[in-house]
């Protein structure tokens, strides 16, 4: 069941948003060649617990770290490791906040150095393809218009979108319902009510949309070795649209 949430509930996932966002401009900062993901993946606890809350995914179904960070054709849930990045690198830091029990989810594709065209592309295809997607998020849309949205747009740029992780609704749990595909018919999934709280996550592939888990049961990777990008925020549907709850430009 969708739990629907007060304009005090929202504010309080909106402080835990505030506090992603101002890390993930931290993190961009950060991120060069030479930096590891480990690095990265500590910045962030300590930033965290400077600022009075924790990281969610640490823990979560045996997850280890605060960060999953994903390298070039990693499409998500990547490992931090000692492993620097390199030059020409694309990689996604994504975290969940924990701010007084209530949580805001937000995942960045970042380049490391100077990055080439291709990659350039799939970066700002991805991106505009969230706030596609975040457009459609008002009330009395479906779940199925934000999905429709995104896979629209990726797929006249060229793109493709990932089938097997999809975004989500968040609040005092990480995952809850409703589920948010981010392709798929328009009829498709709920509508949307007041009160909502969602991320909204497209993962954009320059080559086949086709994921495959790795050994250790989180790395998931292009099957074709091809690049993969992740933009997501945290998304609350009120009456006057949507608010973006981890605004990094604000
Ligand atoms: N932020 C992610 C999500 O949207 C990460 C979940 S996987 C984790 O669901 F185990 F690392 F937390
Ligand atoms: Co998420």
């Amino acid at each position: 069941m969708t739990a629907f949430k007060t304009k005090e509930e929202i504010e309080m996932i909106h402080e835990a948003g505030r506090l992603v966002s101002d890390c993930h401009h931290e993190i961009r900062k950060l991120i060069k060649p030479g930096v590891s993901t480990r690095e990265i993946d500590d910045f962030v606890e300590q930033y965290l617990k400077k600022n009075g809350a924790t990281p969610e995914q640490k823990g979560y179904q045996g997850y280890r770290h605060a960060t999953c960070a994903s390298i070039n054709d990693v499409v998500c849930h990547g490992i931090p490791s000692s492993s620097k990045l390199k030059e020409g690198n694309i990689v996604t830091i994504d975290f969940v906040v924990n701010l007084n029990g209530w949580l805001a989810d937000s995942a960045w594709s970042y380049p490391v150095g100077k990055i080439d065209e291709k990659a350039q592309d799939l970066l700002q295809t991805t991106e505009e393809a969230l706030y596609k997607g975040i457009e459609q998020a008002k009330v009395g849309n479906r779940i199925g218009h934000i999905a429709h949205a995104i896979e629209r747009f990726a797929t006249e740029k060229g793109f493709s979108v990932v089938k097997d992780f999809l975004g989500h609704g968040i609040g005092r749990e990480m995952h809850e319902p409703p589920i948010v595909p981010h392709y798929g018919p328009i009829e498709q999934g709920p509508e949307l009510k007041e009160g909502m709280v969602i991320t909204i996550e497209p993962m954009l592939n320059c080559g086949s949309h086709f994921v495959y888990v790795e050994e250790d049961g989180w790395t998931a990777k292009t099957v074709d070795g091809q690049l993969s990008a992740h933009y997501e925020h945290t998304i609350a549907i009120t009456k006057k649209g949507p608010i973006i709850l981890t605004n990094q430009y604000r």
